[in-house]
């Protein structure tokens, strides 16, 4: 793959972690970045919330680790342009945002909650305020005297009459954003059937007269649906999501069946081990927390790394009843 630049930053092998809510926890991010991955943004933050409740609340999903990631990226949602212009101000002043690197909105969740708020995927049903909000937060940035890239992740339409992806992905170029990342499904589609390329390849092409790369996303998981994806659509780099769930060495997997290398798929100890590590860094990273809490948030993460083996429906149910580190480890067979 070619190398690309987003803004001022520039990327050697284009292949990123999606955001994904409940999954792209900081641990899973840093785990991911070794793997290979690009960057690995966070999964959506609140830019209301941001502005008016600070950081102290919403750092537990927007922290960043610079020493751990190569390229600290945040995804804020909302649908104000002046949360975001609050919201980055705030971000920027702050010390433990200093290595930000790249700020991204989110123009393509589906998820009710959100949507009706008119953030998400409800900004492509409005093109002039979806432009007033990458404005607001590459003003914003200026403001702050920092140099940080602002990224988009939409999706092909807000349903599947809504032909104005093309123009919408334009609009935002021309608004100021430095790469548009496309997820090849319409709102109602969720997260079901195909990603459809030739939509995505149609926007990658409206926005080529602005110069800035395009990531495509939508079911790549291994060298050859990556390359069908490059080719298909035209863009410059991916982003990879589901298949990344308790598989976070996809990225050296594409990578090296890109490259024309032989990938070992790890073992199921491999998988377990790193299921164990994810876990207590997630411990580790919550300190605060009561110890049951972080293990049951990781109930909906565990059976992903688990899939696959033999036996994984007993183990998965074990798993998702426990609720200490040491029960995980006894389930595992781990020390
Ligand atoms: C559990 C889950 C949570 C997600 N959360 C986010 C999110 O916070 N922000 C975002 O832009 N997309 C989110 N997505 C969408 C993914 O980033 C991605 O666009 C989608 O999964 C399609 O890519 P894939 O086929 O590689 O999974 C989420 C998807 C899933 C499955």
């Amino acid at each position: 793959m070619n190398p690309v630049k987003i803004g001022n930053i520039k990327i050697d092998n284009p292949i990123c972690l999606a955001p994904m809510a409940g999954f792209s926890a900081l641990p899973f991010r840093v785990i991911c970045g070794e793997m290979g991955a690009a960057y690995c943004p966070t999964e959506l933050v609140s830019a209301r919330s941001i502005r008016f409740n600070g950081l102290g609340r919403n750092s537990r999903y927007s922290k960043i680790d610079p020493a751990r990631e190569k390229i600290p990226v945040i995804q804020l949602f909302g649908s104000e342009p002046e949360d975001f212009s609050a919201a980055v101000s705030k971000l920027l002043a702050d010390p433990r945002y200093q290595g930000l690197k790249i700020l991204d909105i989110n123009m393509g969740c589906p998820v009710p909650k959100v949507i009706k708020t008119g953030s998400g995927s409800a900004l492509m049903t409005d093109p002039v305020r979806a432009s007033a909000i990458v404005a607001a937060t590459v003003k914003a940035v200026e403001q702050a005297g920092a140099d940080i890239p602002v990224t988009c992740k939409t999706r092909t339409g807000y349903d599947d009459r809504d032909k104005s992806g093309p123009d919408f992905a334009r609009a935002l170029a021309e608004a100021g954003a430095s790469m548009i990342c496309i997820h090849g499904r319409t709102r109602p589609q969720m997260y079901a059937g195909y990603a459809d390329y030739d939509a995505i390849a149609r926007m990658t092409e409206a926005v080529k007269p602005c110069n800035i790369p395009v990531f495509a996303n939508g079911d790549v998981k291994d060298g050859k649906s990556a390359l069908k994806a490059l080719e298909r659509t035209g863009a410059d780099g991916l982003m990879v999501g589901r298949a990344a769930r308790g598989n976070p060495w996809v990225f050296r997997k594409i990578t090296d069946e890109l490259e024309g290398r032989e990938f070992e798929e790890p073992s199921d100890l491999e998988k377990r081990q790193m299921l164990l590590r994810e876990l207590i860094e997630r411990r580790e990273e919550n300190a605060d927390c009561e110890e049951g809490a972080v293990v049951r948030e990781f109930r909906s993460v565990m059976p992903f790394y688990i899939k696959g083996e033999e036996g994984a429906a007993a183990l998965k149910r074990a798993l998702c009843n426990a609720s200490s580190i040491d029960e995980v480890k006894e389930i595992l067979e781990l020390d």
